[in-house]
């Protein structure tokens, strides 16, 4: 079994979706803050963003969701999530066979030495260097760069073998991964979809439970 996750199954423990109404942060769009572009004009800026969200998600707890996949993963012979969040909300509730494809925030990446550390302070100041002198960033995916070769080619793979498919919470809207399904799918997995709203992937799957992920994923798992 294979499980992917987005942003919605986070948005019951408080962690505004990328697409949802409200806007992301201060008016400002994913588009204006997790791109290599707006971090090289304006550090200060994007890591201003990247520590209102530590902040926020240090203050809030994972909700039945992923606590639920927690307990598919304990009661399947194989299974593997992969999640597109960077909040570690799956990592914290005890997810295990984990993939995080677009990073965590809560890990750092030296932009000069390329050296990785995890720092899990709630605020980094706004222009946070490496023992090096660079500059350090969040060791996030974004807009533009490219997804960890090794972790796409193992996503790919568990997809293409996997005998069924969950995907919760994602507008599939991103690629490389909102490929991933339709990849299992063309390869005869029974994929299905736990969200509010349709999704490009709504009509060409087998089933979609509309409703929270909250709600729905507990239910599914019992
Ligand atoms: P989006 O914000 O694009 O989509 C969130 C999805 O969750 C939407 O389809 C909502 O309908 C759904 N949703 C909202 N609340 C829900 C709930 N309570 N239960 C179930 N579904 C709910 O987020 P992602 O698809 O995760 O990338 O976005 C993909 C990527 O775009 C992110 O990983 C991020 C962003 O840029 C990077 O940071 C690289
Ligand atoms: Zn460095």
């Amino acid at each position: 079994m294979m499980v992917i996750t987005g942003a919605g199954i986070s948005a019951e423990s408080g962690i505004p979706t990328f697409r949802g109404q409200d806007g992301l942060w201060q008016n400002y769009s994913v588009m204006d803050l997790a791109t290599p572009q707006a971090f090289a004009a304006n550090p200060e800026l994007v890591w201003a963003f990247y520590n209102w969200r530590r902040n926020l998600i240090s203050q809030i707890k994972e909700n039945p969701a992923h606590q639920a996949l927690v307990i598919l993963e304990e009661s399947l012979p194989d299974f593997t999530l992969v999640t597109q969040n960077v909040d570690g909300l799956h990592q914290r509730a005890g997810s295990k066979n984990l993939i995080e494809i677009h990073g965590n925030l809560w890990r750092v990446k030296c932009s000069k030495c390329h050296q990785r550390y995890i720092d899990m302070s709630v605020d980094m100041g706004t222009l946070p260097l490496c023992k090096c002198g660079g500059l350090l960033r969040p060791d996030v995916v974004w807009f533009g760069e490219n997804l960890d070769h090794q972790l796409l080619q193992r996503t790919e793979e568990i997809a293409q073998k996997c005998d069924v498919l969950l995907v919760i919470g994602t507008s599939c809207s991103v690629y490389p991964m909102a490929a991933i399904p339709m990849l299992a799918k063309n390869r005869g997995a029974f994929v299905a979809e736990i969200n509010i709203e349709e999704t490009p992937l709504t009509a060409n799957i087998d089933i979609t439970i509309t409703g929270k992920a909250g709600e729905i994923t507990p239910l599914l798992v019992k």
